[in-house]
């Protein structure tokens, strides 16, 4: 057996789902236990996995509960679940909602404000049964059945793998946990992949309904200059400078890194929320500096060389190795394969949320994703712009259960 077949022998043997409960014993919620392959967890999870649960859902009185679910390449991901409201929820069906954050950040990005104005629950207080996504290398995902994070073989992997790999798995847990139809809120990154997998024909069978904050597929448009100048850096020079490992925000490398960038020129990082994500209008200073501690989250360098790629490109495509015969060893063809976003089905319910400041979801860049996806059948689209919105207001605005939550949930409603 190849070291390659033994590997994936061994990943389909731990491709069970783990599930470790955190919850008091009094809160435990009944609806799963003694599910086919689904079994607890015996050891205690170490300290720094003490989990999204506990560390800012169970504090606000709602019931969660954590997964962990392994990649078919081996990554184990936390996934966590807020099955019912603060009132609880009767016995009701609920239906699911899979919460995908962006890149640099991971699923406590949608828990930062006061409770009454975080999405997740926003929805589980409005009868949904939801589930928040960790992406591989962040804070709560950042395990794998036989690699090390900090060896570079661990970071092998854009965003290709992330269709590939992660939100299969994190979908299979949400689908066979509930048996229902999923609905799906990406933001930024949680969009691409998103856009990606349908267009390839992946999750659709799973998938009820698909809501799209910040859009990002194209990026050609990029307005802002620390994420032009960064990107222009993961195409060059800086490949060499992280190795191609691990991209931590917070290691002094990077830390330098971004300082080199901010003293060019025209980039001002007095502000670095807006010197990276556009003027956003409706952030609560206490948020943001709770976001600057707790948030910005390891990625992949090779994931970022990807979003490069797709700034410099301007099209939607796999991971390009840089030349002729890397990409032929990978493909089969000497460029990476397209995502032909025309081929997301014309009746998969959309919602597409995009904002008129926002600096990496350029609204020229949006106008091109709409026209890919002016085959879609008309009815099956909601389109929201929102003039005063950046980037981060999609997840941490003040307001956004009024300007984009509650049509949110008017949209799932309809789709139901
Ligand atoms: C801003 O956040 C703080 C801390 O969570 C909170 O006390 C305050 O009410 C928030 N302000 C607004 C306008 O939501």
């Amino acid at each position: 057996m190849s070291l390659h077949s033994l590997f994936n022998f061994a990943t389909l043997c731990l491709s069970i789902t783990i599930v470790i409960l955190v919850e008091p014993p009094l809160q435990v919620f009944g609806a799963n236990r003694g599910s086919f392959g689904v079994m607890k967890s015996a050891a205690p999870p170490p300290p720094e996995q003490v989990g999204l649960c506990a560390a800012a859902v169970l504090v606000h009185g709602y019931k969660c509960q954590e997964f962990e679910v392994i990649t078919d390449d081996g990554y184990i991901l936390s996934v966590q679940r807020i099955p019912e409201g603060r009132a609880g929820g009767g016995g009701e069906k609920r239906q699911p909602v899979l919460i995908q954050h962006g890149v640099l950040v991971d699923g406590m990005t949608w828990l930062l404000n006061p409770a009454e104005q975080n999405l997740p629950f926003i929805l589980a207080d409005n009868g949904f049964d939801v589930w928040i996504a960790n992406t591989r290398g962040t804070r709560f995902s950042r395990r794998h059945a036989h690699l090390d994070p900090a060896k570079p073989e661990y970071w092998d992997w854009s965003w290709d793998e992330l269709v590939l790999h992660d939100l299969p798995a994190t979908f299979g847990i949400v689908y066979s946990q509930t048996g229902q139809k999923i609905h799906y809120v990406g933001h930024s990154l949680g969009t691409l992949i998103a856009l990606a997998s349908f267009s390839e024909g992946r999750l659709v069978d799973r998938l009820k309904s698909a809501v799209l904050l910040s859009p990002v597929a194209y990026l050609s448009h990029m307005t802002t200059t620390l994420g032009v100048l960064a990107a222009k850096s993961f195409l060059g020079e800086i490949t060499t400078l992280f190795g191609m490992a691990e991209f931590n925000p917070k290691g002094e490398p990077e830390a330098n890194f971004l300082k080199s960038l901010c003293a060019y020129p025209g980039v001002d990082c007095y502000d670095l929320m807006s010197a990276l994500t556009g003027k956003n209008c409706c952030l609560n200073t206490s948020t943001v500096e709770y976001f600057l501690k707790s948030e910005p989250q390891s990625t992949a360098t090779k994931n970022m060389v990807h979003l490069a790629q797709t700034v410099r490109d301007g099209i939607v495509s796999k991971f390009d190795y840089g030349n002729a015969d890397y990409n032929v060893e990978h493909y089969g063809e000497s460029k990476p394969p397209v995502y032909n976003l025309v081929n997301i089905p014309h009746d998969l319910p959309l919602f597409l949320s995009y904002g008129g400041q926002d600096a990496l979801s350029d609204e020229r860049d949006v106008g091109l994703l709409l026209d890919a996806l002016k085959f879609h059948d008309l009815d099956k689209l909601t389109v929201q712009f929102i003039k005063e919105y950046a980037h981060a207001d999609f997840i941490m605005g003040v307001n956004a259960k009024d300007r984009v939550y509650n049509a949110v949930i008017t949209f799932f409603r309809h789709y139901q």
